[in-house]
């Protein structure tokens, strides 16, 4: 699908983003091993959570949905059912990577694949410290999906983490959840800490002490009823588009704001962006309130070490305002980016291009000179959500009309996108 994005003369307006992918993942799989119903508002719209609510129901877990209202049926540790076929877990990094750490205890086996773009990803740095805790799992090529996981029992492990990944942190913990013992993960720097905060909601025994995680196995997990933030990674999009655009203002309502995520807001607000907060409250042990945004100029700024692991799925639309800023935008220690849904580095790097906008790549990460101009021009979400979205926020800025090939990607974490957009032009 190609969507033409005019550029605006200001976006304004009150808006409310969908539920939180990170989230919603964790609610509906701890759900499933919960013991009694437990109901989740606001669950994500977007396609990965489909993915990982198809999967809990292959399991043979009631799930019913309308619309964000997700009730789940959880059957207890013990409760899960040998799927009937191969578990689809489409698009989604999330809903493999962390459902394997629950698949790999359970005492019959499954197969879990996804499409094209998951085919590409590595799996490795689940498989190995799942089968150190006694896990026996087969990949293609012995690192990528699909993988058939064998029936087996976990003992707990002392695990460090070779790269900072939430998605592996959490496929280790879950692991642990079925395992004798304590299980400990050792982070080398701080990932999203959602898992944590959810085991900790649902009843599970998990103490967290800096970067060292602890999990005893074996709980009884509680039903529960919550409401998934905003997703933060999703109003970025918005908050650079009005940056961009002179004259917006716009207030993005029910925001998630964990201190694991919100230091995108401090990156903005260190370049001289007028956003604040409002309503702060606490859902389920998160953070959540309103974020206000007016159009401001904006000097620049570098991501590196371990704000490089916070800030990772808003990269692509931070480059896009680095080319707008004052002083550019330098992004390092992020070789991770090249094994997202495409190689992100080079994603934005070509469609950045295609908009006559300079930019220099290294291995780990790109620099983007500031004081430039987007053209309009035809670029190309190669499959990937965040990059269709920063672009279509690029293309808000651009001296013309603007062509997004393949932007039915958006609909993997944000089928609402283009239609905020829409919505909120001035
Ligand atoms: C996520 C963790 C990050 C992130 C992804 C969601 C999660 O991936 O990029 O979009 O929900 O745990 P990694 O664990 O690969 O860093």
């Amino acid at each position: 699908m190609i969507e033409r994005i005019q550029p605006a003369s200001r976006l304004e307006g009150v808006l409310r983003l969908p539920g939180d992918k990170s989230i919603s993942h964790r609610y509906a799989m701890l759900a499933a091993i919960a013991e009694g119903r437990t109901r989740i508002h606001n669950y994500s719209t977007g396609a990965d959570c489909a993915s990982t609510l198809g999967c809990v129901g292959a399991l043979g877990i009631g799930v019913e949905r309308d619309g964000t209202e997700v009730a789940i049926d959880g059957r207890g540790l013990d409760g899960l059912r040998p799927p009937a076929g191969t578990l689809d877990a489409g698009n989604s990094g999330s809903t493999i990577r962390m459902l394997s750490g629950i698949l790999a205890a359970q005492k019959f086996a499954s197969r879990i694949a996804g499409d094209e773009s998951l085919s590409r990803r590595p799996m490795g740095r689940i498989i190995q410290p799942l089968e150190a805790m006694g896990a026996s799992i087969a990949a293609r090529d012995g690192r990528f999906p699909p993988l058939e996981i064998h029936a087996a029992r976990l003992h707990a492990i002392d695990y460090t983490l070779p790269v900072a990944s939430a998605q592996v942190k959490t496929c280790v913990l879950f692991a642990g959840l079925f395992a004798e013992g304590t299980t400990v993960v050792r982070e080398p720097a701080r990932s999203r800490d959602h898992t944590e905060i959810a085991l900790r909601e649902f009843g599970a025994g998990i103490g967290v002490r800096g970067r060292t995680i602890s999990l005893e196995g074996r709980p009884g997990l509680r039903p529960l009823e919550l409401s998934v933030p905003g997703d933060l990674s999703s109003a970025a999009f918005f908050l650079v588009a009005a940056l961009l655009v002179p004259g917006s203002h716009l207030v993005l309502e029910g925001v998630g704001l964990n201190p694991t995520r919100s230091e995108l807001l401090d990156f903005l607000i260190g370049m001289g962006a007028d956003v604040r907060v409002r309503n702060l409250a606490i859902h389920a042990g998160e953070p959540v309130g309103d974020i206000e945004v007016r159009h401001s100029a904006v000097g620049g700024g570098t991501i590196e070490k371990d704000l490089t692991a916070a800030l990772i799925d808003e990269i692509p639309v931070l480059a896009v305002l680095g080319a707008a800023s004052e002083e550019g935008i330098t992004v390092r220690d992020a070789a991770e980016l090249r094994i997202k849904e495409t190689d992100r580095i080079a994603t934005v790097a070509e469609n950045l291009g295609r908009m006559g906008v300079t930019v220099e790549v290294f291995a780990d990460g790109l620099r983007v000179p500031g004081r430039q101009k987007f053209r309009a021009a035809q670029v190309d979400s190669f499959g990937d959500h965040r990059i269709a979205m920063a672009f279509a926020v690029a293309a808000l800025a651009a001296d013309g009309e603007s062509a997004i090939s393949g932007a039915e990607a958006a609909a993997v974490s944000f089928p609402e996108f283009f239609g905020l957009v829409a919505g909120a032009r001035g």
